[in-house]
């Protein structure tokens, strides 16, 4: 079956507070520039053989074009994120009317529990791995592994600027797995390895992390990221993936990229 994606056009895309290491509030933001960016992403996925799902930016809300902190999604549930800051809030509300009139069961956890869907929480291996410290309250882990039925295995993210797990870890179709080491702690690598064979893993450089290599969406055999190495396409390659490079710098200057542009629904 295709993968069915939501995505939000940048309407109201903007760098207005500074929530991570990445958002420069004296950086002009280009609005044009940033919507003809996400419309070749979208086109891009859609080529790729996804299906894309449209929900309507909100004016006050200007990271809402970030879906993949909507919620966790597990077949026909979508657990609502619990945003860390009160700037992105109000967001809850406008992703939970979309998903109920869309048909899902809605899922809201205990307030004041912090929580940031798929930007902290992913599949691999018939598991979920979720990040913590920076966005994410490691209690959230255990609500979500009892809904869903699901095994959760936590990791530490141990640093700034990798502070959704999607920034630095992106799980591929086969069980292959993108990752950037030096974002999780010493504990955290040693579980990840003891989850992935050393075959399925592609390490990569600070360079390629910082590049948001591992912001990566895969649809298909496809693996779309923002621009990098000639080195991270090979290394995809000899794994038996396409890569195609697209420029999204405008939404880096906001701390994200590609992954964070989607949700699989
Ligand atoms: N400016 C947004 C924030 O700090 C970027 C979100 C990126 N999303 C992600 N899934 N990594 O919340």
């Amino acid at each position: 079956m295709a993968d069915t994606i939501l995505m939000c056009a940048p309407s109201y895309f903007d760098v207005k507070y500074k929530i991570n290491p990445w958002m420069d509030t004296e950086s002009e933001c280009d609005r044009e520039k940033a919507h003809q960016q996400w419309l070749e992403l979208k086109r891009i996925l859609v080529q790729a053989g996804a299906e894309i799902k449209l929900i309507e930016q909100k004016p006050d809300v200007p990271d809402m074009v970030f879906t993949a902190n909507a919620a966790l999604m597990y077949k026909n549930k979508a657990i609502i994120s619990n945003f860390k800051y009160k700037e992105r809030k109000p967001e809850e509300n406008y992703f939970s009317g979309w998903f109920e009139e869309n048909g899902y069961d809605v899922i809201r956890l205990p307030d004041n529990m912090a929580f940031e869907g798929a930007g902290d929480a992913l599949f691999l291996n018939e598991k979920i791995f979720a990040g913590y410290v920076p966005r994410t309250d490691i209690a959230s882990h255990t609500y979500i592994s009892e809904i869903l039925g699901l095994p959760v295995i936590s990791l530490e993210l141990a640093t700034n600027n990798f502070y959704h797990i999607d920034t630095c870890f992106c799980p591929l179709s086969g069980g292959y797995l993108i990752y950037y080491p030096a974002a999780f702690d010493k504990y955290a690598n040693q579980v990840i390895e003891a989850n992935v064979e050393k075959e399925k893993r592609i390490v990569v450089t600070e360079e390629e992390a910082s590049c948001f290599s591992c912001n990566a969406v895969n649809v298909g055999k496809t693996v779309v990221t923002n621009h990098t190495t000639g080195r991270f396409t090979k290394l995809l390659a000899e794994k038996g993936f396409r890569h195609v490079q697209t420029d999204l710098s405008e939404f880096i200057k906001s701390g994200g990229s590609a992954k964070c542009l989607t949700l699989k629904i």
